[in-house]
């Protein structure tokens, strides 16, 4: 595939920036977006940025219907000398494709899209807030369009991506949540669709997380969809523990979603000479450990709140309180050394961060 030359049209009107100090995620969006369509005589074409704006879509089309759609999820942050920065793009360009495999979407060249991204920052760098804690959220997704009623891959689509100036995801910012271990919903099968970022498996997690809810649970930890038996993820997040000093985390079956957080927590865990293990992780084990005092950590790890630790989990009637319902050590130290990394505040020894060129713009 060869990177396509992308066109722009700026917005004639600007809209008012959020109160930086007072941002939720994912509310607000910037004045411009990238798109790009694709049909099956001319693939993908047509790369653009546009004014923010609808978009005006047949009601058959098919994503409304049978959902073949992907998305993703990153951060870009302007650090203190006011570079631009992103974190390991091509890793999430690379896992939207491979979600394209698994929807029967067409593959898209990672160039083309990184190259609409830095375009899209280039324009909307004032939108990106500098406080702490907070991020210019990119949502790039694909819809499949084509009006038919049909159930099959769809002949066209759209590739779009957003941007939304965030705070942290959870009200609870790094504070610990207390979570809930969902024994009756599962979100994903081995053989399914759990390792792709695709719509349907937010949608299916939704009912347990509103049980969760109403009984003040934040999220909740979802087993296997076999055995109910093994813990796979937590909420929208990969999931960690720390028990008897050996930090551990479910090892990807199929149906967990390979999370770049989740490969940079194990990264830099390793870095930091740490013993860690991905493997196979029974509900029945962590309550045991917990019995025995040796569940000493949990958190989840995620592109949206970076690394939440757990304080409490609820199985049936049992309550386990983690590490005195406080953040734990190596949960602390992901979250600063990470975000450090990503706002460019810390050395970044790995080349994860990837700066936008602000001086040139190519519009
Ligand atoms: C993430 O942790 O980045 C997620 O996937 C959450 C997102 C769906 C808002």
């Amino acid at each position: 595939m060869t990177k396509q030359t992308i066109s722009v049209q700026l917005s004639q009107t600007k809209k008012q920036k959020p109160d930086p100090n007072r941002l939720e995620f994912g509310r607000v969006f910037t004045d411009h977006m990238f798109v790009m369509d694709y049909s099956a005589e001319n693939g993908w074409h047509d790369p653009r940025i546009v004014p923010y704006q609808p978009i005006e879509m047949d009601p058959a089309a098919m994503v409304y219907h049978y959902g073949q759609s992907v998305f993703e999820g990153l951060k870009a942050y302007v650090s203190d000398d006011g570079k631009v920065l992103l974190f390991r793009p091509e890793k999430n360009v690379e896992r939207l494709n491979k979600s394209n495999d698994r929807l029967c979407i067409p593959r898209v060249d990672p160039d083309t899209v990184l190259d609409g991204l830095k375009q899209l920052l280039q324009i909307e760098k004032e939108w990106i807030p500098a406080a702490e804690g907070t991020s210019l959220y990119i949502r790039p997704f694909i819809i499949s369009t084509e009006p038919y009623l049909g159930v099959a891959p769809s002949k066209t689509y759209k590739l779009l991506i957003i941007l939304s100036p965030v705070g942290s995801y959870y009200k609870e910012g790094i504070q610990p949540v207390k979570i809930a271990v969902e024994s009756e919903f599962v979100r994903a099968v081995t053989g399914g669709t759990g390792n792709a970022k695709t719509a349907g498996n937010y949608a299916a997690s939704l009912k347990a997380q509103e049980v969760a809810e109403s009984k003040g649970f934040s999220q909740v930890l979802w087993l296997d969809g076999v055995e109910k038996k093994y813990i796979e993820e937590v909420g929208s997040m990969n999931i960690f523990f720390k028990i008897d000093g050996e930090i551990v985390t479910p090892a990807l079956n199929g149906s967990i979603l390979e999370g770049i957080t989740r490969n940079s927590v194990l990264y830099l865990l390793k870095q930091w000479g740490l013993p860690v293990t991905e493997k196979k992780i029974s509900v029945d084990e962590l309550i045991q450990a917990h019995k025995d005092g040796l569940l000493e950590e949990a958190f989840g790890t995620g592109t949206a709140a970076v690394i939440s630790p757990v304080g409490e989990l609820i199985w049936k009637d049992e309550s386990l309180v983690i590490n005195g319902g406080e953040t734990g050590e190596i949960a602390k130290k992901l979250y600063d050394t990470i975000t450090g990394i990503q706002k460019g505040a810390l050395p970044d020894p790995f080349g994860w961060t990837v700066e936008v060129d602000t001086v040139t713009q190519s519009c």
